[in-house]
């Protein structure tokens, strides 16, 4: 530990460049924090703020220390340095010594995109040696790299190679999104949950693969694909309470070449193949990492690794001990710059940071939450007892009850660990709909986390190795599928947070409280916001979220708040998880038809159940979202009509599916 005061802002704000998912952290001998401006700023992946202003000030307010306190600046690697931005910054708006000075007392810093993703796995894993791999979109724009990999020393770098481009395996996965209607940087996730729906089509796989080739001896892949022209600007599609500059910037714009290749294949299918193709290339780069190194120790960070499939198909190659930190993507990048410094200039090399709790953010007081409970004149109940509120929770959650739970120190990353969560019953596959329905509005294929005690992962997960981030999956026991199943996802993977009492102690005796009642060590746990924001930051935020009846109740601090009445949410139209299949599966059909092709090949790609689907009674709402789904995709306008189409298509090609009407999809 140092005793010197480290500031570090994510990105450099003086400069010509463009960064995403803006951070700062603060070091503070043994006091760390480190927030997102995005969870203040509400604006998803914040790229418009240009300085982590407000996050910061909420750091110095939860150390009591002014601007002036602080010993070393830690910024991004900037395209160029605008003095006379700095001059103003530091002097005017800090009330700091000005830039000029602390930049000649040695007092400002700059440190690379990747080797702060490095830093941020080194420092806070359980190992002292070993090899680092990074890999991201391509950093920043002062030096576009698209991974890093290389051998650390008593936690610091001793030789690091990298793949300078913004070209490769993490743009391949994108344009794979790209492929299924999603888009590229925001949609990832959404590719891994709807993957899981399909086997990948080998020779789909094959073709994705080609395009794909090693370089820098098997350490990276470039892929042989020009990015297309720019795509346009919708201005229809900027939502103001849930703003997102990439998604009103971009529209799906994958190269011809991928088009062309996919075309007959449903969106799950797709999905498979890319994914699939991904996770290959990352665990040969993994494998070969370590083979070369002869470093038993891997460590992994940069946006790629929030793809928590692959992070298991590498864990499970068994070639090493694989660590994978907390923000894993940029919005960890202020807090490994500052570690870099750590290392490399202050000599730590301590094993006090490994497994650092995500508890980095800041705290709300009692007092005022007791404020805004009087400003929105909520019934509540204050808890003098720690046992009876989480008692309390606990038979909430029991009986069906979906629950705000805001405690403590915020999670620094996107992943709810048990601070500004959303709890439900894991038992009930419901739990699941009543979330989507009240909260996420998610696509239906994205699955739901459970949050289990710790000393239950072995019963619950196979293979499993300490991972408190939720940055890995595991495959899920029979115990687990049978106990806990709206916490398992369909291709039996889940992505758990394993909660200790040692980093969590009030929410660890929560699920406690619930095992005692309800028999299962685990409750369903996911990120406390409504669909299209990012997790919140303040109680206000969440009282909002529970007088739109978002939540059932909002337990805070040590508040529980009720909604008041007639503010609960009605429940909705569910759609069955195989309705939304056969949606995928019937897509390819259509699209061929419209454009005039034989619909065979795409007919010979769907699967035979599915599509005999195709004979189901569609009751009003269904039809009502292959409306919406198919007016989305331009195929044509009526649903009815559309289905029509597809029937008919299918019965002109005599012979092709001889179940087309043998009985309903669903039970
Ligand atoms: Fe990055």
């Amino acid at each position: 530990m140092v005793s010197d005061i480290i500031a570090s802002c994510y990105p450099f704000p003086f400069t010509i460049g463009h960064g995403h998912d803006v951070n700062c952290s603060l070091l503070a001998g043994d006091r760390i924090y480190s927030y997102e401006e995005a969870k203040i700023s509400q604006v998803m992946h914040d790229s418009c703020s240009r300085f982590p202003e407000r996050a910061l000030f909420l750091g110095l307010r939860q150390f009591g220390i002014a601007p002036r306190d602080v010993m070393h600046w830690v910024w991004g690697v900037p395209n160029q340095v605008n003095v006379a931005a700095a001059l103003e910054f530091f002097y005017s708006l800090m009330k700091c010594e000005s830039y000029q000075a602390l930049s000649e007392q040695g007092r400002v810093h700059f440190v690379s995109h990747h080797k702060a993703h490095a830093y941020l796995a080194i420092m806070t894993s359980p190992f002292a040696d070993g090899c680092f791999l990074t890999l991201d979109g391509g950093g920043d724009e002062a030096q576009y790299t698209d991974s890093t990999w290389g051998v650390f020393e008593d936690r610091r770098i001793v030789s690091s190679e990298s793949s300078k481009g913004g070209h490769g395996l993490t743009l391949f996965h994108g344009y794979v999104c790209e492929l299924v209607g999603y888009l590229n940087f925001a949609d990832h996730g959404k590719l891994m949950g709807l993957a899981s729906y399909a086997e990948p089509p080998e020779e789909l796989c094959k073709e994705l693969r080609r395009y794909l080739v090693a370089d820098h001896d098997g350490m990276n892949f470039r892929l042989s694909l020009e990015r297309p022209g720019q795509s346009t600007v919708s201005a229809k599609r900027i939502r103001i309470d849930a703003y997102d500059q990439y998604k009103t910037l971009h529209q799906p714009n994958p190269p011809a070449e991928l088009v062309e290749l996919t075309k007959f294949y449903p969106a799950h299918q797709v999905a498979a193949a890319g994914q699939r193709v991904f996770e290959d290339c990352l665990c040969e780069i993994a494998a070969t990492l370590v083979r070369r190194t002869g470093k038993k120790n891997l460590v992994l960070c940069g946006g790629a690794f929030h793809n928590v499939c692959a992070n298991r198909r590498i864990h499970e190659l068994g070639c090493a001990n694989v660590f994978v930190p907390m923000g894993v993507g940029d919005e960890g990048v202020s807090l490994g710059a500052a570690f870099s410094l750590l290392a490399e200039k202050k000599g730590a090399s301590s094993s006090a940071y490994s497994y650092l709790t995500p508890f980095l953010g800041p705290q709300f007081s009692d007092e005022e939450v007791r404020r805004l409970v009087q400003e929105y004149g909520l019934l509540c109940r204050h808890f003098e007892s720690e046992e009876e509120q989480c008692r309390f929770v606990a038979r909430s959650l029991a009986d069906g009850q979906i629950v705000g739970w805001f405690q403590g120190r915020a999670e620094l990353g996107p992943r709810a660990l048990g601070a500004r969560s959303v709890l439900a019953d894991p038992r009930a596959l419901k739990s699941k709909a009543r979330l989507n329905q009240l909260l996420k509005r998610r696509d239906w294929f994205m699955p739901f986390a459970p949050a289990v005690l710790e000393g239950y992962e072995e019963a619950y997960l196979e293979s499993y190795t300490r991972s408190p981030y939720m940055t890995m999956a595991f495959r899920a026991t029979e115990k687990a599928k049978r106990e806990i199943p709206a916490g398992i996802h369909v291709d039996g993977t889940c992505r758990p947070n394993c909660v200790s009492r040692a980093t969590n102690r009030k929410f660890y005796r929560l699920i406690e409280e619930f095992m005692a009642l309800a028999g299962v060590p685990a409750v369903l746990n996911t990120s406390f916001n409504r669909h299209g924001i990012p997790t919140i930051a303040s109680p206000r935020q969440a009282f909002e979220h529970l007088a739109e009846g978002a939540v059932d109740l909002l337990a805070i601090e040590r508040f529980v708040v009720f909604p008041s009445p007639g503010r609960e949410a009605q429940p909705g139209v569910i759609l069955d998880e195989r309705v939304f299949l056969a949606f995928e599966s019937i897509k390819p059909i259509l699209k061929a038809w419209a454009r005039g092709d034989e619909v065979r090949e795409a007919v010979r790609r769907c699967e035979p159940e599915i599509v005999r689907g195709l004979g189901l009674e569609w009751t009003a709402g269904e039809l009502r979202f292959l409306g919406h789904v198919f007016r989305r995709e331009q195929v044509g306008e009526s649903a009815e009509e559309l289905l029509q189409a597809c029937r008919g298509a299918l019965e002109a090609q005599a012979g092709l599916v001889a179940g087309l009407s043998a009985g309903p999809l669903r039970r």
